[in-house]
């Protein structure tokens, strides 16, 4: 990724929020439009898995709710090619992977070029993949945190939009610590939605740089 600007890209603020599990990082995108934080539409939410919490936090909050399973497509590209199928036919001009399990491939990356969000719950480059809570205390490290960061093709990289620390107590366990990042990561992402959807920014190498609106 080299420059690219988020100026005046988008318009409708129409969201997709893509989601494998319980959803929590959805209800707070929810949660954050509901009262006013963050001026933006969620038009759908999609699970790759049947049953996915996410999808009932959708239905309850009068959100369409859609099932694509990764599962039975010739390729990992039809699948992503159907799902962004799916995004484009609600007119969707932001992605947030929300407890996505999947890693987004070349059909989603290229119909929303700087326009996919993921959250993980590390600060990042520290513990990619899965299980970074329990990374952050087997590395005994005194600070872990959240990242929210523009995806591209590799796992848990791309250019970051907000980050924030959060410590680790000596009794701290992957579960104790899991929770309490949680609780930033609530707060983390509508900002860092707000923040890219009011485009003030532009992509510089590896940097989001802001240009206006602080
Ligand atoms: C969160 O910790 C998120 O950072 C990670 O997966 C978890 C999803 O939780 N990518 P939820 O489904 O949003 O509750």
């Amino acid at each position: 990724m080299s420059e690219a600007s988020g100026q005046a890209s988008f318009r409708s603020r129409r969201l997709g929020v893509l989601v494998s599990g319980r959803g929590s990082n959805l209800q707070a995108l929810i949660d954050a439009i509901g009262d006013g934080r963050l001026d933006a539409t969620i038009a759908v939410v999609i699970a790759n898995v049947e049953g996915a919490g996410g999808l009932d936090l959708a239905r309850a909050a009068g959100i369409e709710a859609v099932c694509i399973s990764h599962r039975g497509w010739p390729s990992r590209d039809d699948f992503d090619r159907a799902v962004a199928r799916e995004l484009q036919a609600r007119d969707v001009e932001l992605v947030c992977l929300a407890g996505y399990m999947r890693i987004a491939g070349a059909p989603l990356l290229e119909a929303f070029p700087n326009a996919i969000l993921n959250i993980h719950p590390a600060l990042l480059p520290s513990f990619p993949g899965l299980h970074a809570q329990r990374q952050a205390i087997a590395h005994g490290v005194k600070v872990s945190g959240v990242t929210v960061h523009l995806v591209d093709g590799e796992l848990d990289a791309g250019p970051i939009v907000v980050q924030r620390a959060v410590p680790v107590i000596d009794d701290d366990t992957a579960e104790t610590l899991a929770a309490r990042i949680l609780l930033e990561e609530h707060r983390a992402y509508p900002e860092a939605v707000r923040l890219v959807l009011d485009g003030n920014w532009r992509i510089d190498g590896r940097r989001l740089i802001r240009t206006a609106g602080r």
